[in-house]
């Protein structure tokens, strides 16, 4: 990325949170952005229980090896349930879980820690030490979270692999950590068909050493392959084990998890997180992003596959003592009522999701929702990619009616927490950009020469210091870590992202710097190419990707995706051809408009642009496809 990105989306209107919300709020000061970084994170330390208390709050002499909160004693585990279980939240509900198929199952902080311990007693058995690694690879079942907890508690290492990862997938996983145990299950539900978990976990294994036993939890029934000595069901291994145990007092730097994720070559990268930053990170920014009270029921609707799902479902919310709801199955299964309908019965107060969800259901138009009430919904959030200001109204009217701030967060597996939001007491909000840095964050847009642009100018966005809760390394790979994310500019994290900043210090992702085109020497963020194509009428989802162009440099071309029952033609291209020029100018005219049914997305949901762009290039090679969710996308994109 050369000089400048071009950013021409037009600015939409201002939305600020009612004067009822902001009196409730946790955080109602405005001055919270300007305590002092140290300050600050010494402050937000104070949110969970230390061991022994940390003498010096950052060690930078290693740098960009950081260490945080140096010499205090800490567990993750403790803190999500040994205090609230000393405390009158003992038999409060930490988690509300539901299945696809309608069983549900309720854990009160005392049951779950008795769960934990158990588990982690097994574990211990086994011979399972300190700094171990274990692979879990399930679906969202109950057992997730005590298998988490448990690692945790006992100070072995978790590595989670998606549910929706392919057996190659996993194995790759399984040997880049070492992983000396596999917890699985015989199955999992998904649109009430039942994903081979146990079966995908045995082929991975085919042909490798190192995994010593293989845990299964009995969800579907379905039959499955036992390997003698080798498998053996959840229930017989935590048969007879105590229900009590200390939890290891562990150094603040000592790895919590390692989580794989792909960059833009190469195999995944294992980021590790440790328990001391990590844990005052997610509890701090679930605390006061989240506005979450004690009497909240907040439902995240991630995987726990996933970094949000780690931070915001499990770590974050139960460090804090909240009830946090976790629902098994698809979102529109058996209807695409399923999540409004959960909302309801559980009474859900904070609802955090993805704008590849909130564009799904406003496809399907408002029916399905009208049937609920929604009314116990005070705030809501979005993550994963930019969300086109839209589907940000559409979200904010027909699920929020018009009643709940929005809280766009911007963050990244390696961050492991949210670093760009919208406090919702005190920030008004912008639709289409994530907000302003958080506070105890600093982040800014460089130029190609590592200087700061001007404002609203595209480019790198960076992180200016560390936070302790960011990722220490890449596992096995420390010269990975210093390659990709600090060696570009001296003393900053690179994010991969290209943004600009607006004159209120709001930070407006134009997404990876990757999926930027350039076009007669014009820089455009593929994301405000889609953004602007969604708000077409008709338009559901929408991938814009660059194609060689002898004159212009690329061409733009778009997939997309139009709304249930609109048939598409070569008027409508043109239509939304002009649209585009209306929208955002003629630059933005797309080359080429090709209709299809989906688009190939990630299990996350993520449009894989890359794989569209290889296509579109002409590429027969389109890379690595491991993480996508239906190849028939893509052979419909071939075929256009
Ligand atoms: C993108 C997910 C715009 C971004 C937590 C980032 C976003 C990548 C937002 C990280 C947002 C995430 N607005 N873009 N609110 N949130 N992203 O590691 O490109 O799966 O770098 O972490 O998602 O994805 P990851």
């Amino acid at each position: 990325m050369a000089e400048k990105i071009e950013s021409l989306l037009k600015e939409e209107g201002v939305y600020h949170p009612s004067d009822d919300f902001r009196e409730k709020a946790l955080v109602k000061d405005e001055s919270i952005y300007s305590e002092d970084y140290e300050q600050f994170w010494k402050r937000a330390a104070e949110e969970v229980d230390w061991f022994e208390p940390y003498s010096e709050l950052l060690d930078d002499s290693g740098a960009p090896f950081f260490k945080w909160y140096i010499g205090g004693k800490i567990n993750i585990a403790y803190n999500c349930l040994d205090r609230h279980v000393n405390s009158w939240r003992k038999n409060k509900a930490a988690i509300l879980w539901e299945g696809e198929n309608g069983d549900r199952v309720v854990l009160t902080y005392y049951q779950l820690y008795r769960e934990v311990n158990r588990f982690a007693n097994a574990l211990k058995g086994l011979g399972v030490k300190k700094g171990d690694r274990v692979t879990i690879y399930l679906g969202m079942v109950p057992e997730f979270p005590i298998a988490m907890l448990a690692c945790a508690k006992i100070g072995a290492v978790h590595s989670i692999v998606f549910g929706g990862f392919s057996a190659l997938a996993l194995r790759e996983r399984i040997e880049d950590s070492q992983s000396k145990i596999v917890i699985t299950a015989d199955g999992s539900y998904r649109r009430g068909k039942v994903v081979p978990l146990k079966e995908n976990v045995d082929e991975s294994l085919e042909g490798i050493d190192g995994v010593e036993k293989v845990v299964v939890v009995k969800r579907t029934g379905n039959e499955i392959n036992f390997v003698d000595g080798r498998d053996i069901w959840w229930n017989d291994f935590i048969e007879g084990q105590s229900t009590e145990l200390e939890a290891e007092h562990l150094d603040s730097e000592h790895p919590l998890f390692i989580l794989y994720t792909s960059g833009t070559t190469g195999k995944p990268k294992g980021v590790v997180h440790v328990h001391g930053g990590y844990n005052v990170g997610t509890t701090i920014t679930t605390k006061l992003i989240f506005d979450l009270k004690d009497e909240d029921v907040y439902w995240c609707t991630a995987d726990i596959g996933w970094v949000t799902g780690h931070s915001y479902i499990i770590y974050g919310p139960l460090s804090l003592g909240a009830t946090t709801l976790m629902y098994e199955g698809a979102p529109d299964y058996p209807s695409p009522g399923r999540w409004w309908d959960i909302i309801d019965r559980y009474g859900v107060n904070v609802f955090y999701t993805a704008p590849t969800a909130i564009r799904y259901f406003m496809r399907l138009g408002d029916e399905y929702i009208k049937k609920h009430s929604l009314s116990t919904l005070r705030l809501l959030g979005t993550v994963g990619e930019p969300i086109n200001p839209e589907a940000w109204r559409w979200y904010y009217r027909t699920i929020g009616k018009e009643n709940c701030p929005i809280v766009d967060t911007w963050w990244q597996t390696e961050t492991g927490m949210i670093f760009i939001t919208t406090l919702p007491g005190i920030l008004p909000m912008k639709p289409g950009s994530a907000g302003k840095a958080f506070p105890g964050t600093e982040a800014d847009i460089l130029n190609e020469n590592g200087e700061s642009v001007g404002l609203n100018e595209g480019g790198y966005l960076v992180l200016k210091k560390p936070s302790p809760s960011m990722l220490r390394t890449i596992y096995g790979d420390p010269d990975r870590y210093v390659n990709v994310y600090w060696s570009k500019f001296k003393g900053c994290y690179l994010t991969g992202d290209g943004a600009r900043k607006d004159e209120d210090g709001y930070f407006w992702i134009l997404g990876r710097i990757d999926d930027v085109l350039n076009v007669s020497g014009h820089r455009i963020g593929t994301m405000e190419l889609e953004s602007a194509l969604v708000a077409h009428p008709l338009v559901a989802e929408a991938a814009a990707v660059g194609k060689p162009h002898e004159i212009k440099g690329q061409a733009i071309v778009a997939f997309i995706v139009m709304k249930v029952g609109v048939i598409p033609g070569d008027e409508l291209r043109e239509e939304i051809r002009e649209f585009m020029v209306k929208e955002i100018g003629s630059i933005a005219k797309p080359d080429e408009i090709h209709f299809v049914e989906k688009l190939p997305k990630t299990r996350s949901g993520k449009i894989m642009r890359r794989v569209i762009r290889a296509i579109a290039e002409g590429r027969i090679d389109v890379g690595d496809i491991s993480t996508l969710e239906d190849e028939s996308a893509l052979d419909e994109i071939r075929k256009k």
